[in-house]
C-alpha cells in the first residue's frame, strides 16, 4: 500500500516501514562511524522500540557487539493498517542485527505486568544466562498495577498554581498563550505511580531474584530537568515529581544490588522530539528554540548522538562525571549557560510571525514526521510497500 502520514494533534496514526528502517540504518551507521565501545555484552532494554531506548539498543548492539533483548508495547500491522513505528523500528533493528551476526530478540507486551517480566526472565535464562546492562526507558501515559490491577493515568500539570506561558502548535506554527490548571486529587500520586521508579525497582528485584543479573551489573533509567521556562509544567510539575521518585529509586536499587556489586544510575538526557515529549505543552516551543540555538553552535544531538556519547564517554568511558545529586548529565550541552541565555532571549521574542526564523520549527516538524518514518531522506513514498512487515523473532 501507499502509506501517508495521518496526524491528529501530537500523534500520527500511520507509520512507514521503509522510513522507519532507514532511520534505524542511519542510527546504526552513526554508531559504527564512532568506533567500538568497550561496553556491556548482554543487554536488556525496557522501552526499546523508539526514542532513547531504541538508541540504547542500537548503541549496545552496533557499538559493543552486544546481544540484546528489547521489551516494548507496539501494535503490529493488520491488512491496510500500518503497524506503530516502534514495531517497524524493531523489525528493522532485528533484521540488521541478525545480518551482522548479533543475537536480538524482542518481547512485545506490557512491561508493567508480571507476565512480561516472567517472559523476559525465561528468555534470558534460556538464551543469555545473565545480562550485564539493563536500560529502563519506558514512557507511558498509563500503568496497570500488577498487584492490584488498578489502572493509573499520569498527567502533565503544574503543582500548586495555574501555569500560563507560550506554546506552539508545531503543525501550524501558531504561537499562543496557554494556561494549565494545577494538579488536583490524586494527580501527583498517579503520575508518580506511572512514571516514577516503582516499576524499575520491580524489574530489578525480579531479575535479581531469578539470578539473571551478572556480577557488576549496571542499570540506567532516563530523566529530564530542563530550563526555568518549562519548570512549572515539567520539573516542578507532576512529571517532575515522578522523576524525583525515579532518581531516588536509583539509590535504593544500588543498595539492593550491593551483594552482586551492581549499580543503578539515572542519566539526565537532552530534550528531544519523541512521541513522549510532543505531548507536553510548552515543550515544543522550547525545543524549537533549543534546536535552533544548538544547531547554530554546532552542538545539536539526536537520541543516537546522546546515547552514543553517554556510553562512550560516561558509562563505559571511565568518567561518569556525576552531579551533586549522583546523576549522569548528558544534558550538559543543553544546559550550558550560553545556550540557555540565548533561549531565554528568544523566548521573550517568539511570536507566530517570527518563529519560523528565530526557532527551528522546520526541524521540529521534520523530527516529528521522522518518528513515524515519514519525510526521511532517500525514501520514495510513492512506492507501494508491504505494511505487514514482521519482527523476525516474533514471526
Ligand atoms: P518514547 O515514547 O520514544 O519511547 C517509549 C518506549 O516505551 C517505547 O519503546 C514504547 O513502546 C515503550 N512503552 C511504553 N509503554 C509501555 C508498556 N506499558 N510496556 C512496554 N513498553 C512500553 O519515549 P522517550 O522520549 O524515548 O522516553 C524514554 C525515557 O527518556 C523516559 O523516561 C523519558 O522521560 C526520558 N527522557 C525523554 C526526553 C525527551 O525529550 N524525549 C528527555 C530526557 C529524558
Amino acid at each position: 500500500m501507499i502509506i501517508e502520514p495521518k496526524t491528529r494533534g501530537f500523534i500520527c496514526l500511520t507509520a512507514h516501514p521503509t522510513g522507519c528502517e532507514q532511520n534505524v540504518i542511519n542510527q546504526i551507521k552513526y554508531v559504527k562511524s564512532k568506533g567500538a565501545i568497550n561496553g556491556a555484552k548482554k543487554v536488556l532494554v525496557v522501552g526499546a522500540s523508539t526514542g532513547f531506548g531504541l538508541a540504547s539498543r542500537i548503541s549496545s548492539a552496533f557499538g559493543s557487539d552486544a546481544a540484546t533483548i528489547g521489551v516494548f508495547f507496539d501494535k503490529p500491522a493488520s491488512p491496510g493498517r500500518p503497524a506503530s513505528p516502534g514495531y517497524y523500528n524493531t523489525a528493522a533493528f532485528e533484521k540488521h542485527a541478525h545480518a551482522a551476526g548479533l543475537y536480538a530478540k524482542s518481547i512485545n507486551g506490557d512491561a508493567f505486568s508480571n507476565e512480561i517480566k516472567e517472559q523476559v526472565i525465561n528468555l534470558i535464562k534460556e538464551d543469555l544466562g545473565q545480562v550485564d546492562l539493563v536500560i529502563y526507558s519506558l514512557a507511558s501515559p498509563v500503568r496497570t498495577h500488577p498487584e492490584t490491577g488498578k489502572r493509573y493515568k499520569s498527567v502533565l500539570k503544574p503543582i500548586g498554581e495555574v501555569f500560563s506561558n507560550k506554546t506552539v502548535d508545531f503543525h501550524t506554527g501558531n504561537v499562543s498563550e496557554i494556561s494549565i490548571n494545577p494538579a488536583e486529587g490524586d494527580d501527583i500520586e498517579n503520575t508518580v505511580t506511572v512514571m516514577g521508579g516503582e516499576d524499575w525497582k520491580m524489574w530489578m528485584d525480579a531479575l535479581k531474584e531469578a539470578d539473571v543479573l551478572a556480577d557488576g551489573v549496571t542499570t540506567v533509567a532516563y530523566s529530564y530537568i530542563g530550563p526555568e521556562v518549562t519548570k512549572p509544567v515539567y520539573r516542578n510539575g507532576t512529571i517532575g515529581a515522578a522523576k524525583d521518585h525515579l532518581e531516588a529509586t536509583a539509590f535504593t536499587i544500588t543498595d539492593d544490588l550491593k551483594p552482586i556489586g551492581g549499580n543503578a544510575y539515572v542519566s539526565v538526557n537532552k530534550a528531544l522530539v519523541t512521541q513522549a515529549s510532543s505531548a507536553i505543552p510548552v515543550i515544543p516551543l522550547y525545543i524549537s528554540l533549543l534546536y535552533k540555538t544548538m544547531k547554530a553552535k554546532g552542538i545539536h544531538e539526536g537520541c543516537i548522538e546522546q546515547i552514543q556519547r553517554l556510553y562512550s564517554e560516561r558509562l563505559f568511558g571511565g568518567d561518569l562525571a556525576l552531579d551533586a545529586k549522583g546523576r549522569i548529565r548528558i544534558d550538559d550541552w543543553e544546559m550550558r549557560d550560553d545556550v540557555q541565555a540565548e533561549i531565554s532571549k528568544l523566548w521573550e521574542e517568539a511570536t507566530t510571525e517570527n518563529l519560523s526564523e528565530i526557532g527551528d520549527l522546520q526541524g521540529y516538524s521534520d523530527d516529528f514526521y521522522n518518528l513515524f518514518g515519514f519525510k526521511v531522506d532517500g525514501v520514495d513514498y510513492d512506492i507501494d510497500v508491504d505494511e505487514m512487515v514482521k519482527i523476525p523473532s516474533e514471526a
